[in-house]
């Protein structure tokens, strides 16, 4: 169930169907928030934005209704939805980049570390004005968070999602290293 929730293409079908446009076909062609603010602007982007959260919080909670000790098993879930959402059995697995659903796990793990971990990405963003490099700065930043400020089966789950967005990210790291990765911006670039 954690990987069908995961799996939701937010992005892309909030494209299809309100707007008859693949965000596949523009932009970074990913499936996530970003290209949806890019393709679509800001109030698409920001439903996908919120949707794909709450996969990896939805996802997080499923194992509170089975078990008591549930920290593992809310991490577990979780990273099964981001798996899902990288990999989604509707897009032909195929899909986004586990920014946003791997912080849906945060909010289902602990609020605290959901909360300083999105402001920590806000300032990072305002920085560097680019969501790509915004999140390959900010999960190592969040793993570090994980182990001062919570326990070690965080910041080892942390750790594994870094090393993951970050290898998710290679395309991003070769267009910032060319200098032609796209700052954030909030669409209609591609006219509808
Ligand atoms: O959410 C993924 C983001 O870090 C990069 O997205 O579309 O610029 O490849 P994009």
């Amino acid at each position: 169930m954690a990987y069908i929730i995961g799996s939701f293409p937010t992005g892309v079908m909030i494209g299809k169907v309100f707007f008859q446009k693949d965000i596949r076909d523009y932009g970074s062609g990913n499936t996530g928030t970003t290209n949806t603010y890019r393709v679509l602007g800001f109030i698409p982007g920001t439903v996908v934005l919120v949707i794909d959260i709450l996969k990896g919080t939805l996802a997080g909670l499923l194992p509170v209704l089975f078990y008591q000790n549930t920290h593992f098993f809310v991490l577990l879930f979780g990273v099964i939805a981001v798996i899902g959402h990288c990999f989604p059995i509707f897009l032909k697995f195929k899909g986004g980049k586990a920014v946003a659903t791997s912080a849906g796990i945060s909010l289902a793990y602990d609020w605290h570390f959901f909360v300083l971990s999105a402001i920590i990405f806000t300032i990072i963003l305002w920085l560097t004005s680019t969501v790509s490099l915004t999140s390959i700065i900010s999960f190592p930043l969040f793993t570090l968070e994980a182990l001062l400020f919570h326990d070690w089966l965080l910041a080892t789950i942390a750790a594994l999602i870094t090393v993951f967005v970050i290898y998710r990210h290679k395309a991003n790291i070769q267009r910032l290293l060319n200098g032609t990765e796209e700052p954030l911006h909030f669409g209609l670039r591609y006219k509808i």
